[in-house]
């Protein structure tokens, strides 16, 4: 149940800290979810601490009480995802976000592209205007928005994968700008290293749109925009890929309903042949923001930076760790 609960919290806290205050539930999810809430009470442990700590974020319009668990505005919107849900029989259990919206263009299959031959830099650059000019992605681009493509060092050993522009990335047209961008900026320069010596992409390219905040990206829309990040793993060839997050481990591995965060991460995994590495999304950290959650992502980036062949200095192995 611990688990279960730890990829609920997740999604929800990631949800939240992206502005969202919409989340679709089918009725057998809630109804296991007022089961669970039932059976933690006021315990010391940490699911009694996770919904004490939702109750103080009532503000933020977190999900406070699994009894309010519902849909939080936009009345038709959620009639129309209840709808969609029962159509499609939610999988129990499960936070079901929208897979489409009214008005929003349906994504078709991805646009076949060819690169021409080069160096890096020639190939990179051909990639990059075509992503900038995809009348797929632009379609989904809210006036006066840019579409995000990846950046850094063509030569990176290291590649951070995440998930979707938000609002300060959309502006910007650079990927990681905004509050998470700048924790994963930290955490890049606690491992010794500055944004330039890595790359930084994303799996969209654009940003997922709702009324109001952000939401995780569809399937289809990962799948739309998945060949453009395969392309800049190529072109940058990377020994590894870290995938900040599930929506990201989502994108690259695909699907898998049964995938718990606590379980995937700070374990090797492998993506088209090279190292993958998964961890926590920086806007969960920014929202989960313990010492022991930080020591988690903390371990992964040091198990990554022995797999490139850097040094991890005593002091970099003390980070997040009670002094003794
Ligand atoms: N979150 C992501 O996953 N990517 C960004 O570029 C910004 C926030």
């Amino acid at each position: 149940m611990r688990e279960f609960l730890e990829t609920i919290e997740e999604q929800l806290l990631r949800l939240s800290a992206e502005g969202n205050d919409t989340v679709a539930l089918d009725d057998e999810s809630v109804e296991i979810l007022k089961r669970m809430a039932s059976s933690i009470g006021n315990s010391g442990d940490r699911a009694g601490r996770m919904s004490r700590r939702a109750h103080e974020k009532k503000e933020e319009n977190f999900v406070d009480d699994v009894e309010e668990v519902k849909f939080l505005s936009n009345a038709d919107l959620s009639e129309s995802i209840m709808n969609q849900n029962k159509e499609k029989g939610a999988q129990a259990g499960r936070v079901v976000v929208k897979r489409s919206f009214e008005g929003i263009a349906p994504i078709p299959n991805p646009t076949p592209f060819t690169l021409p031959d080069g160096d890096k830099v020639v190939r990179w650059n051909a990639l990059r205007d075509i992503v900038l000019g995809d009348k797929v992605c632009a379609q989904h681009l809210k006036p006066g928005k840019k579409i995000v493509f990846g950046i850094g060092n063509l030569d990176a050993k290291i590649f951070f994968c995440g998930e979707a522009p938000g609002a300060d990335e959309e502006i910007q047209g650079e990927p990681f700008v905004g509050k998470a961008g700048q924790l994963l900026t930290k955490i890049i320069s606690a491992m010794g290293l500055s944004r330039s010596d890595v790359y930084i992409g994303n799996i969209m390219n654009w940003r997922p749109e709702v009324p109001k905040g952000n939401r995780p990206p569809t399937e289809e829309e990962m799948r739309y925009c998945l060949p453009y990040l395969k392309a800049q793993i190529e072109i940058v060839n990377p020994q590894i890929v870290v995938a900040l997050g599930m929506t990201a481990v989502n994108g690259l591995l695909g699907p898998d309903p049964a995938r718990r965060m606590g379980k995937i991460r700070g374990h090797w995994h492998s993506f088209e042949g090279r190292d993958l590495m998964i961890t926590y999304h920086p806007s969960f950290l920014l929202q989960y923001a313990s010492a022991a959650m930080k020591r988690l992502v903390w371990e992964d980036m040091m198990a990554v930076m022995e797999r490139a062949g850097m040094a991890v200095s005593e002091k970099q192995r003390g980070y997040f760790l009670k002094s003794k």
